[in-house]
């Protein structure tokens, strides 16, 4: 149990004082009622950040899509990503059960952070309903092991129950290894906290422009998942310089587009494509149906009651499954015209689970509509969005044995159905284990059906699933590089449409947190500092071996 901020000795506290200059400032939603900056808590050198553009985000917290690895502080303390409240977005992280002032919500950093850096956080924070107005913290806790923790207070402001207060602050990460946290607290309330949109930037190298643009070594189009904190700064001359296309990793799913029915919001999904038709890339739309990323309204009626499978039911969800993709349609064409970069969707997603007798996923979907929504969706998404756009289903782990069989079967079902899917997509999330012979074996049989197909999201992770590294080994980088080049020729000797890697660099990765906190993970082409891996030399030399 870590022991509490505030009761830290004295030895340490100098510490903290004389290495940090915390900047703190507060801001409410509301510009008009924007409270004093609250003194910063020591004096001391400077800590000032280095130029926006100069920074890179290497913690995003918007909790749409769970708790995204933030873990309770102290005994009996609970974390919770809620719809109920939110600043932006579909939800944010509610801490209840606190009976200590320490007792907070956490979340991972190490790996995160670079020693001597000056980085910033920011959080949106909120009490409890009917709380009294407290101050809340957010810190940074150093955890070297062998000796006591250090904390960084790097923000902190008062709280009230009623609106969302901007916390942030800058601080200095000293030398010295160690596990880090970020975490939010109230010194002197047990007041739930909520917390929304919370950020981590740390100052990044130049991107290097002395090794080869991917999109000019392959013969495919080279794609990346983007988030917003891809689009400005490092990340940015890093995806232009090297890419031809974009998948918004989260700004085009259901739980973003639509949280509440019949409330659309486009503006996350038009970040990334304004930046997209301004630099002329093409936009691979993710996702329309899939089991995930879906807001519960989705599957009940108006009253709340869970849909069943009966007629009236049915109807109601192909009417929601319509209204949405044709609301995504009206969107695209208004606002973008003949300039649209949506050039292909993921129309069904993980559809697949070779248990079931019939090879699909008891997703909702599938229980209120029966095995026919997927030829469904495929037709709702042609009539919305025309014969130009090439619609996909997409799905993971497709080159094991069984996965690959009911893919087989279900792409013959929808052909025999005259359902039009046009291509596959590979999710391709592999690791240093997958047999590439077996990959090239579900593309041959996905050619075969003379489809087209894509891979959509590749990344190849150095650890087991329930692995917990505590740095990222070279030679794991290295076989990592080995793996990625046989992967990227066996693509290069095939006709696929493109090769989207899952995130631009090693922090921006989902498989930091899923499915559980490994913080060393690397599974990327570029590293923390945006720079060029074993892996992205694997990639270079794969694409010209096809
Ligand atoms: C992941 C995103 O990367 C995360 O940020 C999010 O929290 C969950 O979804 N297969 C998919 C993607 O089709 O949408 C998933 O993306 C990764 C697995």
């Amino acid at each position: 149990m870590r022991r509490p901020a505030l009761m830290i000795g004295a030895g340490a506290l100098v510490v903290v004082l004389v290495l940090v200059l915390v900047v703190v400032l507060v801001s409410r939603d509301d510009d008009d009622d924007r409270a004093e900056p609250a003194p910063a808590p020591t004096a001391g050198a400077s800590a000032s950040p280095p130029p926006a553009e100069a920074m890179t985000t290497v913690l995003a917290s918007g909790f749409d899509e769970g708790d995204e690895g933030w873990q309770p502080l102290g005994d009996g303390v609970a974390v919770d990503a809620v719809q109920d409240v939110t600043r932006s977005g579909a939800g944010s992280l509610l801490v209840s059960g606190r009976s200590e002032p320490w007792h907070g919500g956490a979340v991972d950093l190490s790996g995160a952070m670079a020693q001597g850096q000056v980085h910033t956080v920011s959080a949106w924070v909120r009490l409890g309903d009917g709380a009294e107005d407290a101050d809340v913290q957010l810190t940074l806790e150093r955890d070297p092991g062998t000796a006591e923790p250090l904390y960084l207070h790097v923000a902190r402001g008062t709280a009230s129950s009623g609106d969302w207060v901007q916390l942030s602050g800058s601080a200095q990460v000293p030398e010295g290894g160690g596990q880090w946290r970020l975490y939010v607290e109230t010194p002197e309330s047990l007041a739930d906290v909520r917390v929304d949109d919370v950020t981590v930037q740390r100052p990044t190298p130049a991107v290097q422009t002395d090794v080869p643009a991917l999109r000019d070594v392959a013969a495919f189009p080279v794609g990346a998942a983007v988030g917003p904190q891809d689009l400005t700064g490092r990340p940015a001359d890093l995806l232009l310089r090297h890419f031809d296309q974009v998948t918004a990793e989260n700004a085009m799913k259901p739980v973003t587009v639509q949280p509440v029915e019949g409330e659309f919001d486009f503006g996350p999904m038009d970040e990334v494509l304004d930046v997209a038709v301004e630099h002329g890339l093409t936009v691979h739309g993710h996702t329309l149906v899939w089991h995930r990323s879906t807001p519960d309204w989705f599957f009940q009626a108006p009253d709340g009651r869970p849909l069943t499978s009966s007629e009236e039911d049915r109807a109601l969800l192909r009417e929601r499954l319509r209204t949405h993709v044709t609301a995504l349609a009206d969107h695209l064409a208004e606002r973008y015209g003949d300039a649209n970069p949506v050039t292909s969707w993921d129309v069904v997603n993980e559809a697949l689970d070779p248990e079931e007798d019939d090879g699909l996923r008891r997703s909702r979907w599938y229980e209120v509509l029966g095995p026919d929504y997927v030829a469904e969706a495929f037709r709702v998404a042609r009539e919305a969005f025309g014969p130009d756009v090439v619609l996909y289903l997409n799905d993971y782990d497709t080159d094991a044995p069984d996965r690959r069989r009911e893919l087989v079967r279900l792409l013959m079902d929808l052909q025999a159905a005259g359902a039009p899917v046009d291509a596959v997509g590979h999710q391709m999330h592999v690791s240093l284990r997958t047999d590439v012979g077996r990959v090239a074996t579900t593309l041959d049989a996905v050619a075969g059906l003379g489809l087209r197909q894509a891979v959509t999201e590749l990344d190849v992770a150095v650890s087991d699933r329930d692995e917990q590294l505590d740095a990222t080994p070279q030679d794991r980088l290295d076989q990592q590089g080995d793996q990625v080049r046989e992967l990227v020729s066996a693509f290069a000797a095939r006709d696929l449409a493109f090769v989207s890697v899952w995130g631009l660099y090693d922090t921006r990765s989902w498989l930091r947190t899923w499915p559980q906190d490994r913080p060393f993970e690397a599974p990327l082409l570029f590293d923390d500092d945006l720079q060029a891996k074993p892996a992205f030399w694997g990639f270079v030399e794969g694409s010209s071996a096809g």
